[in-house]
């Protein structure tokens, strides 16, 4: 696939996030690697991974665990919890920005989609509902447990747990953090009508079910000043066994709770020709962003409209970034993109990680 932006693009335009001001509005989405070490360290290859993809207007980090027990959704995955994963994640902020980048650190807890055998600790979420879906454990696919409904006494910890994380981040060198509840995970099943079935101030009423992702935000912007922290949701999305019945409600709620914060940015995944799109769009008049979150390949022709009518401030993309190290360079000039390989998506190792050829790298004439 090539396609070519002009170079007066509104994509390629400067906007303002929060406390950053990107040099243009192709972000990369959050993309879990599974290449940290087995205690949540990112590593070194990690930092030579993002700072090739310095030039997105801002990197998103992969989805990074608040506490031991809010990960094992994969194996190797990063955490943001210990001193040790602090000091890596400060050696990859400091390689982005030397390569001129950006970045935030994209936080979670992954409730009803971990597996105890990845992350060492019970499987937990607002209700005991069981995702339909098995994990890729250490020694194989296994059935995700039925969960184990968090008591109303527990919630205060995991909304600490994020402001801990959050500062962290910030202490690391990261310009932001993205609070993650989208695609299934913890803080999406207690917005969702379909795996919140509980009867305290946690469920029910939409209001009640938006109020764990709003105290969260709360709690983050709190600890590290508005203009740093970003969210992510997926209203309707069917990542994590999830499909909510009202999609819309719980997000008019969040939305309309959050909205005085000014919190740098909102990042939707949606499909933007749906109705969700238009009435949560309304909603929002801070910086937006949207990852249209298709199987197909990337549609720029369609976000350069987007962002031309004003309707999105950037976009997000996530395949085309993991394959392409130079994507900004590669729509500048209308050059062929590399195609991602799905086999490397989460594999151990450099391979389809830090080895994605630039432009540059291609043309280069190769040794006898
Ligand atoms: C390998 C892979 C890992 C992903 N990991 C995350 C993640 O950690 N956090 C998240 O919010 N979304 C994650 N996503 C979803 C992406 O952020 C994005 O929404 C999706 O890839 C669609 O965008 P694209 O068409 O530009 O790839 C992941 C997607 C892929 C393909």
């Amino acid at each position: 696939m090539a396609f070519q932006l002009d170079s007066d693009a509104s994509l390629l335009k400067p906007v303002r996030i929060g406390d950053v001001v990107a040099p243009n509005r192709i972000f990369m989405a959050p993309l879990t690697r599974s290449r940290a070490h087995a205690d949540g360290t990112p590593s070194d290859l990690a930092t030579v991974y993002y700072a090739q993809r310095a030039a997105a207007g801002l990197i998103i980090s992969e989805a990074t665990a608040v506490s031991e027990a809010a990960n094992g959704a994969y194996v190797n995955t990063p955490g943001m919890y210990i001193d040790r994963h602090q000091e890596q994640w400060a050696e990859i902020a400091g390689a982005v920005h030397e390569a001129g980048g950006r970045m935030f650190v994209q936080l979670w807890h992954v409730g009803r989609m971990g597996h105890p055998d990845i992350s060492g600790a019970e499987t937990v979420a607002p209700s005991a509902i069981a995702a339909n879906m098995a994990a890729h454990t250490p020694s194989g696919k296994s059935p995700l447990p039925v969960p184990r409904a968090l008591r109303t006494d527990e919630i205060a910890g995991i909304v600490a747990d994020f402001r801990a994380a959050a500062r962290r981040a910030v202490d690391a060198g990261m310009d932001g953090v993205e609070i993650h509840s989208a695609n299934g995970y913890l803080l999406h099943e207690f917005l969702s009508d379909v795996t919140n079935r509980r009867d305290d101030s946690y469920g029910g009423a939409p209001h009640n079910r938006a109020r764990l992702t709003a105290e969260v935000v709360e709690a983050v912007v709190d600890e590290i000043g508005a203009g740093r922290v970003g969210l992510r949701i997926s209203p309707g999305g069917s990542a994590g066994d999830m499909r909510e019945v009202d999609e819309v409600s719980a997000y008019e709620e969040l939305l309309t709770r959050i909205a005085p914060l000014g919190i740098a940015y909102l990042h939707v995944l949606i499909d933007p020709t749906t109705p969700t799109f238009g009435a949560l769009r309304a909603l929002w008049s801070g910086p937006f962003i949207l990852n249209t979150g298709r199987d197909t390949e990337t549609d720029f022709c369609q976000l350069e409209s987007f962002a031309e009518w004003g309707a999105i401030s950037a976009a997000t993309v996530g395949r085309a970034f993991l394959a392409n190290p130079d994507l900004i360079d590669r729509l500048l000039l209308g050059a062929e993109l590399n195609t991602p390989d799905v086999a490397t998506f989460y594999a151990p190792g450099p391979v389809g990680y830090i080895d994605y050829p630039t432009l540059a790298e291609l043309e280069e004439p190769q040794s006898a």
